[in-house]
């Protein structure tokens, strides 16, 4: 991960980087931002000349790169921060990393007062647009290696990099964990990442279940899903419990570590990005690890059920009635449904045993939710119309999008079985919503305290976009992180 340092004296300027914003008037030039910190003689007076010649607009994410032979310094990097909020410093800071990739260090010089909000947004955007996923030796591993912000007084924004920076490095981990292939992402591998990225953190308490536990306790969901597979399944239960915690969440993740669609076998261009099924677990468990990183007083559980949608001898087939944890009984007409059946055990476990305030859960559950809401956005479903609200803020806040969806009263019907309590695949109806009233039936008592997000589209992208990078998106963990933050 990029070092970035705050300084009052910056003293490395081979790059440097200035901010310029729209000026406002109507056809009028952007203009450069004043510094909180001088830079070298000169410099500004550049960049005055500079904005009008290069046409720049100062819209967030614009970048002008200008060469300067024999001075100090050599690059001038002009940076649009366009209105200056949050989220136009996160897409500058990612632009700012793509145009010095091949620079090792820049310095920034940020405006006069800047506030903690653009820092945090500037800071995740220099480390999530720098993100990269290469498994062996990266050729052409980009150069720069540090960034310097220059503020008039570091000490004043040191809470808001570190925010940026735990944010970034638990989005990070997500993005990795949900782009490792699944030749090598098994259920028992997850579970080791999850082992040794707790153990840098005191006060975080793993538990994994294996198939015997599994089947000892009743979770018939994760082991019927898991059955077919070589990699056998399980679950990850990873508690965050600081002392002063008044409120108790649980974050449940769907952890399909690869999704072939089982018996009802998925077509070739379906099944080719499967080894992302286990983004929602990935998302749950990082937003975990970074509320005991930032030890906010909130406890958080985390439930990953682990398993790999195989077809074998062995694995569960269409028309199989499965008995899920705590009772409730599923037909299972679509292998492929398989997501809702891993996660149903999951709530139900938190439901009974867990007890807590809040129950969300996070799953790639379905096509249908780009279907509706294209390629950036998250379905979230809740009875409950302030978790809703505080939700939505969190993520929007966050930088991620999330719409809100009806859990509509006519189709609950189309869930009804002959043979079970549940249909767990209805044909009927909008998928992404019947998805969602299928895993309401778990929630029991906490019917009114569960909000899930059907994060399918969102969870991966296929170029680089501001601070997202092609592949997967770490998606869920700005979102949660912020809303767990407002357990203060
Ligand atoms: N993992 C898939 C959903 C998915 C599809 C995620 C595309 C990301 C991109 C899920 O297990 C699935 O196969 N869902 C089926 C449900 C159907 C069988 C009721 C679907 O969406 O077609
Ligand atoms: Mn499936
Ligand atoms: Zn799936």
């Amino acid at each position: 991960m990029l070092a970035i340092r705050l300084t009052a004296e910056p003293d490395r300027l081979d790059t440097v980087a200035l901010p310029v914003r729209p000026s406002g008037a109507d056809e009028a030039p952007a203009e450069p931002v004043p510094t909180a910190v001088a830079l070298p003689d000169g410099v500004a007076d550049t960049a005055v000349a500079l904005v009008p010649l290069a046409r720049l607009t100062g819209r967030a994410g614009e970048v002008r790169d200008q060469l300067r032979p024999g001075a100090v310094p050599t690059r001038l990097l002009l940076v649009g921060i366009g209105e200056g909020d949050e989220a136009a410093w996160r897409s500058a800071g990612a632009a700012l990393v793509r145009a010095a990739k091949d620079e090792t260090h820049v310095t920034f010089g940020l405006p006069v007062g800047v506030s903690p909000e653009a820092i945090r947004g500037l800071v995740e955007g220099l480390l999530l647009g720098s993100y990269r996923f290469r498994l062996g030796a990266d050729a052409d591993a980009p150069a720069l290696a540090g960034v310097d912000l220059a503020v008039a007084d570091p000490d004043a924004h040191e809470q808001a990099v570190e925010l940026a920076r735990t944010t970034a490095r638990m989005t990070r981990l997500a993005r990795d964990l949900t782009n490792t292939p699944s030749s090598v992402k098994n259920p028992q591998w997850f579970a080791d990442q999850v082992a040794e990225a707790a153990a840098g953190l005191p006060g975080l308490r793993l538990r994994v279940r294996e198939p015997e536990q599994l089947a000892a306790e009743g979770f018939g969901g994760i082991l019927a899903v898991g059955a077919g597979s070589a990699s056998g399944p399980r679950l990850v239960e990873l508690d965050w419990q600081p002392t002063e915690a008044a409120t108790h969440v649980v974050l449940a993740g769907k952890g399909i570590t690869f999704d072939t669609g089982g018996i009802s076998i998925k077509p070739v261009p379906a099944m080719k990005l499967m080894r992302k099924d286990m983004a929602g677990a990935a998302a749950v468990v990082a937003a975990t690890l970074g509320a005991a990183a930032l030890r906010l007083p909130v406890r958080v559980t985390a439930l990953a059920p682990l398993a790999e949608n195989m077809v074998s001898g062995g694995a569960f087939r269409p028309g199989d009635v499965v008995r899920h944890y705590g009772g409730l009984t599923s037909e299972t007409t679509n292998s492929d449904a398989e997501g809702r059946l891993v996660l149903a055990d999951a709530l139900a476990y938190a439901v009974q045993e867990l007890k807590p305030d809040l129950l969300i859960d996070l799953a790639t559950l379905t096509g249908a939710n780009a279907v509706a809401l294209g390629t950036r956005t998250g379905a979230l479903y809740s009875d409950n119309d302030q978790l809703a609200k505080d939700l939505l803020a969190a993520i929007d806040a966050a930088g991620e999008s999330a719409w809100r969806m009806p859990l509509t009263a006519d189709y609950v019907e189309h869930l009804g079985s002959d043979l079970a309590d549940l249909y767990s695949a209805p044909t009927q109806g909008a998928g992404s919503v019947l998805a969602a009233l299928y895993l309401r039936e778990f929630t029991g008592d906490l019917r009114e305290r569960w909000l899930h997000v059907d994060m399918s589209a969102p969870s991966w992208c296929e170029r680089d976009d501001a601070e997202l990078t092609r592949g997967a998106t770490g998606w869920g963990v700005r979102g949660l992180l912020r809303w767990l933050a407002t357990f203060a």
